[in-house]
């Protein structure tokens, strides 16, 4: 066996973004030694990518605002696939939650009375974003990563896991290595947190980075978790189209939370066209009147921009295949045109997006403040993952927490924006502190030195083959062709026929995985690491086409072709992703638990 360095910790988290370092905070907060294990350096996460607000019902701008509303809110976008319990503890706890990182030193915007200022967003009743500009993510970050190295958490950075390690049922620690040096580490620890995040990088275009290849995803399928809702893949409406070399780049939907209108090539508010029935009382009404509704007892009256993201992707991908898009493939989205309504718009732009004001500016060389922007569906999110019991974040596997986007149950068929860093805070907390308490109540397990052996084998065999050999196959094509086959074949639209052609080509690229051969030594060698990557993007590729095969309807942001409506039979259960013990993947319905009396009245009463 090759040399290994070996760590331990009560707790391990594993993934550094907001949910991971909200866990850490946690469970070192429980008396836990935690190691935070970050797969580049810290801070950089796709948290930052959530850029324009977290929701919470702090009702500083619209005081109708509550936790029953944003629960119900939540209810409706996911579109009752969500678990309830997760929703309800999601929406009672997230104002605590913003404030407490007020307290650890987040700066946000302030209304003018000086409380933490709020912006719509979409599918959220009222104006519920608590926000710094368009960089909301990054603060966050930023406040939880000073807190979280005040608190004397050791933080492994540069530093990937290849698989967790088992001790019977049990997950006792985790298999990794070094990025930089290339050594590899076994961490033994009597919890461990998953918090990796999502899996845009099986997708071609996709504001993830490099990072987000579904690891904590494999890692818990691979160690006899469960997965859920794998088919629901969030494509957020607006990415950058052009140039090509910046395609995927999100583009806030603060945009359209401050006024941003979507137009298609004929100059037409498409969204107008098409507003689903959702609320009671609703009028699509012209542009100045904006679409009006009733919820529960109050009228309202929004932008129909601000549906939500599964609904805006797929009205611009119809204006786009209708040939109404921008000359670059997308369609045009403008806050210029706010000129008309408030003398110090420019200023207000760049206040209020700044970040999408340079973006544009230096990588597109457009304006924002002056003209339109071109933009179009972009791989985001996904709200399928590890399925968790609600209050503990427990997976199925005992010792095996998740939190975050790798984690399950929130946001059912479709998240709202901005839910996301609330459910980041929300149930990161939870995990370290329940993570914390199964460390207190059972003893480290044994590290099983076959498991570390046969992982180790499999890691180097990459470089074992190495290159030249007839028939060796390089990673980064075997990469780009799974992210071409999902991009076109299991994205916004789906059918029968392409998926089945999709899980025949994951077939013949597993082939081609086992094949793969790099030159070079374990020292900085981007090549290897794309070859390790390349097992997690086939496994839960594999699981987001069975899924999506699976679930014969459309729902939220699984749209199939060939069953264009939702099927009530559907719209009661789970699509489940288990590991057989010969390897395969198994596909189930299980039904999801029942809305309680109690929440269901809450549910009814909003529509
Ligand atoms: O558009 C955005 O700022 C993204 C937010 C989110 O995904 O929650």
């Amino acid at each position: 066996m090759t040399a290994y360095e070996p760590i331990e910790h009560d707790v391990l988290v594993i993934g550094a973004g907001g949910a991971g370092l909200r866990a850490a905070i946690e469970a070192r907060a429980h008396g836990a030694s935690v190691g935070l294990v970050c797969k580049s350096l810290l801070g950089k996460a796709h948290t930052v990518m959530a850029e324009g607000g977290i929701a919470a019902a702090l009702a500083n701008v619209d005081d109708r605002d509550d936790w029953e509303t944003h629960f119900a809110d939540t209810m409706r976008g996911g579109q009752y696939l969500n678990n309830s319990r997760m929703a309800e503890l999601h929406a009672r706890e997230a104002p605590a939650r913003v404030r407490e990182l007020e307290a650890w030193g987040a700066l946000f915007d302030r209304a003018p009375d000086g409380r933490i200022l709020q912006r719509n967003f979409g599918g959220h009743a009222y104006p519920r974003l608590a926000h710094v500009g368009d960089r909301t993510g990054l603060e966050m970050i930023r406040t939880l990563q000073d807190y979280a190295v005040y608190q004397g958490i050791d933080v492994h950075m540069e530093c990937a896991v290849i698989e967790l390690l088992a001790d019977g049922e049990r997950v006792v620690g985790a298999f990794a290595f070094d990025r930089d040096r290339g050594g590899f580490k076994v961490f033994r620890a009597k919890a461990v947190v998953l918090a990796t995040g999502g899996i845009g990088k099986a997708f071609r275009i996709t504001s993830n980075s490099w990072e987000y290849t579904g690891d904590g995803h494999a890692l818990a399928y691979r160690a006899g978790a469960a997965l859920i809702d794998m088919e629901f893949v969030q494509f957020h409406p607006t990415g950058m189209v052009w140039p090509p070399s910046v395609a995927g780049i999100l583009v806030t939907e603060g945009v359209r939370g401050e006024g941003g209108v979507l137009r298609n090539s004929q100059g037409e508010r498409f969204m107008f066209s098409d507003i689903p029935p959702l609320y009671r009382n609703q009028t699509a009404d012209n542009e100045e009147e904006g679409w009006r509704y009733t919820q529960g007892d109050k009228e309202a009256r929004r932008p129909p921009e601000l549906l939500t993201r599964d609904h805006v992707a797929r009205c611009i991908v119809r204006e786009i295949k209708d040939g109404r898009g921008s000359p670059h493939g997308g369609v045009f989205l403008d806050i210029a045109w706010i000129k008309e309504k408030l003398p110090d718009a420019a200023e207000r732009i760049k206040r209020k997006l700044p970040s999408m004001y340079h973006q544009f500016k230096e990588l597109a060389g457009i304006d924002i403040t002056e003209e339109p922007m071109e933009v179009g569906p972009t791989t985001h999110y996904v709200m399928g993952g590890v399925r968790v019991d609600a209050d503990s974040q427990m997976s199925d596997v005992p010792g095996l927490f998740a939190a975050g986007e790798c984690a399950a149950g929130l946001h059912g068929a479709n998240r709202l924006g901005g839910n996301s860093l609330s459910d980041l805070l929300v149930f990161g907390k939870r995990a370290g502190e329940y993570a914390a308490r199964y460390a207190q109540e059972n003893a480290a397990g044994d590290i099983q030195r076959d498991q570390v052996a046969d992982v180790q084998r499999v890691a180097l065999e990459p470089l074992d083959r190495g290159v030249g050999p007839h028939g060796a196959e390089n990673p980064y094509e075997i990469q780009q062709d799974l992210q071409e086959m999902m991009q076109e074949q299991v994205g916004i639209v789906r059918n029968e026929r392409e998926m089945e052609g999709v899980l025949e080509g994951i077939a013949r690229l597993r082939k081609r995985a086992g094949r793969v051969a790099v030159s070079g030594n374990r020292a900085y060698n981007p090549g290897w690491h794309t070859a390790l990557d390349l097992r997690n993007l086939l496994a839960y590729s594999e699981a987001i086409a069975r899924a999506a095969l699976e679930r014969k309807e459309s729902r939220g942001a699984h749209a199939r072709l060939d069953y264009p409506d939702k099927d009530e039979t559907f719209g009661k259960l789970n699509i489940v992703i288990r590991k057989n013990p010969d390897g395969s993947l198994e596909v189930s319905r299980e039904p999801i638990a029942a809305v309680p009396d109690e929440l269901q009245r809450i549910i009814d009463a909003k529509k």
